[in-house]
């Protein structure tokens, strides 16, 4: 994409009441809207995260789908949850927002108990050893995740990466998570939740296209159960 339309994005950005974008300084100084997510959708629903969600496919399709409910796309790339964030505008989806910050810092931008499920979806899996602390689903991560999560908490994490996959339960099992489900083709092998095989994000698209195997965890943090 160039530059231009990168600017062009992120100036529309800017205008959607729908897209927050902090800086890494305001989150760490004392992020306004943590605890205080009803205030931003006006209501008390419940918080559902899709992290990683770049143009926001699961974000937007979970919200059509359960009004009720409130959804966050959290990407540190604007430009491309811009496009997530014109659609919700557009067609006057309440329940949405995208936060542009880095994943790192989630558990500064909710508080503990503000988020009632996760998905991660198509995450980098970084697959080299150096690169471990960048996984999102690495032990610190798992962290973070439990400290917003409420009792019960769901996550969910699809990926077309056998390492990610193998590397998440293999985590789980070690740290003595609950794994409700695990399918590793979730288009070959029946019993995959619907919404796992009903949406299909930008990149599942490309994978899909080179034929690999798309995967799916749903699974809760044994501290959350
Ligand atoms: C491979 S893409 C997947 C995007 C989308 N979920 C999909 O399936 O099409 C990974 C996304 O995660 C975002 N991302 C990676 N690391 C991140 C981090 N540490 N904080 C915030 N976003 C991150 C990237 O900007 C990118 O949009």
């Amino acid at each position: 994409m160039g530059s231009k339309n990168k600017l062009k994005r992120f100036r529309e950005n800017d205008s959607f009441e729908n897209v927050i974008q902090p800086t890494r300084q305001e989150v760490q100084e004392g992020f306004p809207l943590k605890g205080k997510w009803h205030t931003h959708f006006n209501n008390n629903n419940p918080i559902i995260l899709e992290l990683g969600c770049g143009k926001g496919e699961y974000t937007l399709a979970l919200a059509q789908r359960n009004p009720t409910i409130n959804y966050i796309g959290v990407d540190i790339k604007g430009a491309r949850f811009w496009l997530g964030a014109k659609i919700a505008t557009e067609e006057k989806i309440p329940n949405v927002a995208f936060l542009r910050t880095q994943i790192e810092l989630v558990d500064l931008c909710f508080a503990m108990n503000e988020v009632s499920e996760i998905w991660i979806t198509f995450p980098d899996p970084q697959i080299k050893y150096k690169r471990t602390k960048h996984r999102m689903t690495n032990p610190d991560f798992f962290t973070k995740y439990q400290n917003i999560l409420v009792k019960n908490g769901l996550m969910h994490l699809k990926t077309d990466s056998e390492f990610m996959h193998g590397y998440t339960l293999g985590l789980l099992q070690g740290q003595g998570h609950k794994i409700i489900y695990a399918n590793h083709d979730v288009y070959k092998n029946e019993g995959a939740p619907s919404i796992v095989t009903e949406v299909q994000t930008f990149y599942e698209q490309m994978y899909l296209e080179e034929r690999k195997p798309i995967t799916y965890i749903q699974f809760q943090f044994a501290d959350t159960i």
